[in-house]
């Protein structure tokens, strides 16, 4: 067991946990922040999305050992003033269907629309691809992005 620090949601925390320890692990359960999911544990499906320095990564293959003073962002760190315009659409696409894969959708979603605020249908393929939805609600996530990156206006 090891101490340590890093930066989550713009706040320092401290956990004492194994150097290998997956960053999904220390905030699932050394943390309480139940947001980020646990789907595959192996890089595969995307439900455990977070943040990076603002790239999107999985927390599931990310030890703990390895953030260093790079900064995490959860789900929950990007509805600290109220919903994330992302989140907005979503609602108004209605995109849920069962909610799991959801989080890890909308932080993929919330990475590329920082780099790209006018995604094609290819940039959101390829952002997305790595985020699975057993319900199949790609349909909607698109059209929720495309929402988002014009400001909250229905596509048509
Ligand atoms: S739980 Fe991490 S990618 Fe599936
Ligand atoms: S909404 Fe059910 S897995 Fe995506």
């Amino acid at each position: 067991m090891s101490a340590f620090k890093f930066n989550l949601n713009q706040k320092e925390v401290e956990v004492d946990v194994a150097d290998d320890t997956p960053l999904l692990w220390v905030l699932r359960d050394n943390l309480g922040m139940t947001g980020t999911k646990f789907g595959c544990g192996k890089a595969l499906c995307g439900a455990c999305t977070v943040h990076l320095d603002g790239e999107p990564v999985r927390s599931c293959t990310l030890p703990i050992s390895a953030i260093g003073q790079k900064k995490i962002t959860t789900i929950e760190g990007i509805a600290e003033g109220g919903l994330h315009p992302v989140q907005q659409s979503w609602i108004q696409e209605d995109v849920p269907q069962c909610g799991y894969c959801q989080s890890g959708q909308i932080m993929s979603a919330v990475a590329l629309l920082n780099k790209n605020n006018n995604p094609t249908d290819d940039d959101i393929d390829q952002a997305m691809e790595g985020n699975i939805c057993r319900c199949g609600t790609y349909v909607r996530i698109r059209r929720a992005i495309k929402r988002a990156a014009k400001g909250g206006t229905h596509e048509g």
